[in-house]
């Protein structure tokens, strides 16, 4: 369980991350920022594309950079936008890979918080590896 101090500094860290992102088409930014087991913080922000389908989500850049970094467990992950706008399902889906615990914590702008919830909320019966497993 994060304590409120760190729920604190990850939103700030994620409200300072937005200013990065690039979405030209549709002019709606998003930040994020996660807490890995190792304490360590990676932000990442929303990336459009010309060819629409090709935009990457803020909270997918973040992960991303985390595994690539050698990352596999999270505490919390902040999502800030400028309406306090929910992680869409392919997010839900690459939270679930790597942990149904994590905190998600949702907030504006202005970094307050709209949401605290858990992966296992917001995706109930996500497919895992479970079902892959012989
Ligand atoms: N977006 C995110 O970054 N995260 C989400 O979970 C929902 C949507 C981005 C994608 C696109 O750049 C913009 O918000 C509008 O859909």
């Amino acid at each position: 369980m994060a304590t409120d101090e760190q729920v604190q500094r990850l939103i700030e860290a994620a409200v300072e991350a937005r200013k990065w992102a690039y979405a030209p088409y549709s002019n709606y930014q998003v930040g994020a920022a996660l807490l890995a087991s190792s304490g360590k913080v990676y932000t990442g922000v929303n990336i459009e594309n010309a060819a629409y389908p090709d935009t990457t989500c803020a909270e997918r850049v973040a992960i991303f950079k985390a595994v690539s970094e050698g990352e596999k467990e999270f505490e919390v992950i902040a999502v800030v936008t400028g309406n306090g706008g929910f992680p869409c399902g392919s997010c839900r889906q690459v939270m679930a890979e790597f942990g149904k615990e994590t905190e998600v914590i949702i907030a504006n702008d202005e970094g307050k918080i709209i949401t605290k919830t858990r992966v296992k909320e917001l995706l109930p019966g996500s497919f895992g590896q479970e079902y892959l497993k012989a």
